[in-house]
């Protein structure tokens, strides 16, 4: 592989982002407001907003979401940044990611020295069936949604060739679920901020107060295979499988390695990017891996010159469980087949050699499908500088990886980060 250089340095000197969840009452806008003032605050010695030079904003869908298109202008505006010049990214889910990756190459290039970059997404104005369908044009609406495809059942599809081909089984999956609304329950910015047992506290307390019977789950895993508090929704994915629908705004900002230490003694550096694309998922060889990832990841490793093994942290895309499993594949970190065995064994949880989605991931987080890639940035520079609270990792978080993935994997979008 072509490895490519990043330039003159990239450093993150502040993030930000907006609490993850469901707001009838709030646009769009308001949730970028809220995580742009989050960023504002987090930089260590202050800046003055205006030296932003350009604005790169990762967005899916507002158009069939909340029937507003030309988003990045109006971000800026609210924010108070017209008349720099805004861009909106879209690459499905893995919009934000890609406008990271747009950021850091108008400040590597020489052309802006400070970038703002985010993403939004406001999904719940609608009911779920047409929720549904916006997120499905994000496959292939020529091949695979007039043959019914919706992304629960897209993953469902890569979830049970996964299983066919390596033995994982749903309880693979439903371990993943648990680790990351364990973590999600640290994280006050999360929609779901409950483990699985503070779900099953609030459902008995829910059931006693209506004076319904009382269930009875022996622990979190008979309450995952219980039909009625954990449903199917597309074989062999179950609602603790998907990652919600929710309404979300994150902000990062990013300036060149020399003006760095002017903002915060402790900046965060990008060293390595990759993207990369596919082809929809009907016309893949293989269901068991997301290529586009997995190049993405080599160019990125290669790029930072560090391997997977180096990577102290990360944060992938789990739009739905299986979607973990493959991403620890993808980027290196187990061998293929290996990720279902490495969930059981609890090698990616906090407390593990290769913590994954230690902010709760999309699963419990959220998933503002434009807003996520970004999402994870935040959770990163917050692991790194030692700031995640009850969630942190411990040790020296030297190196760092984020893992963003558009639509099934047609576009997938993989950064490295070092703390020096
Ligand atoms: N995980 C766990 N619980 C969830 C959940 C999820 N993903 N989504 C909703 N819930 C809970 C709600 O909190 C609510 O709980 P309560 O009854 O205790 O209050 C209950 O389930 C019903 O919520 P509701 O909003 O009516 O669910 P829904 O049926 O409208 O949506 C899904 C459920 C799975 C269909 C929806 O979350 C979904 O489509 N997820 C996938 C999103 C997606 O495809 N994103 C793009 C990925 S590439």
């Amino acid at each position: 592989m072509n490895s490519r250089s990043i330039g003159r340095g990239v450093a993150i000197v502040g993030t930000g982002m907006s609490k993850f969840g469901a707001f009838p009452g709030k646009a769009t806008r308001d949730l970028f407001v809220e995580a742009f003032q989050e960023l504002r605050a987090s930089v260590d010695k202050g800046f003055d907003p205006q030296d932003i030079e350009a604005l790169f904003i990762g967005n899916y869908s507002s158009e069939l979401f909340e029937g507003q298109g030309h988003t990045a202008p109006i971000m800026a505006d609210w924010v108070g940044l017209t008349p720099r010049p805004a861009v909106r990214i879209e690459d499905a889910c893995a919009s934000s990611g890609v406008a990271l990756r747009q950021g850091l190459m108008a400040v590597a290039s020489g052309f802006h020295d400070m970038v703002l970059i985010g993403g939004i997404e406001k999904m719940n104005n609608l009911p779920i069936a047409e929720v549904t369908e916006a997120l499905a044009t994000a496959g292939d609406t020529l091949y695979e949604i007039p043959a019914g495809f919706t992304f629960p059942g897209f993953y469902a599809a890569m979830a049970s060739a996964y299983m066919h081909k390596y033995g994982a089984s749903p309880e693979s999956l439903m371990l993943v679920a648990k680790k990351n609304h364990d973590n999600g329950a640290l994280n006050d910015k999360a929609q779901f901020n409950m483990s699985l047992a503070d779900v099953m506290a609030r459902k008995i307390a829910s059931a006693e107060k209506k004076g319904r019977p009382i269930p009875e789950w022996s622990d979190e895993m008979a309450f995952l295979h219980d039909d009625r508090a954990n449903p199917m929704i597309a074989w062999p994915l179950r609602l603790f499988d998907c990652s919600p629908v929710t309404d979300g705004a994150t902000a990062v900002l990013l300036v060149s390695e020399e003006l760095a230490k002017r903002f915060t003694d402790d900046p965060i550096y990008i060293i390595g990017s990759g993207q990369a694309s596919d082809t929809a998922l009907h016309d893949r060889a293989e269901l068991t891996t997301i290529s586009a990832a997995n190049l993405a990841s080599r160019q990125a490793y290669a790029m930072a010159g560090v391997a997977a093994d180096n990577v102290k942290v990360a944060e992938v895309h789990d739009c739905f469980t299986i979607a973990e499993i493959i991403a620890t594949e993808d980027i290196g970190f187990f061998k293929p087949g290996q990720g279902h065995e490495a969930a059981e064994e609890g090698l990616t949880s906090r407390y593990g050699p290769r913590p994954v989605n230690t902010s709760g991931g999309l699963k419990s987080k959220g998933h503002p499908v434009g807003a996520s890639g970004a999402g994870q940035v935040v959770e990163i520079w917050k692991q790194m500088r030692g700031e995640a609270g009850e969630r942190q990792v411990a040790g020296d978080l030297d190196i760092a990886l984020t893992h963003n993935v558009g639509g099934t994997g047609q576009t997938a979008v993989v950064h490295l980060y070092e703390r020096r």
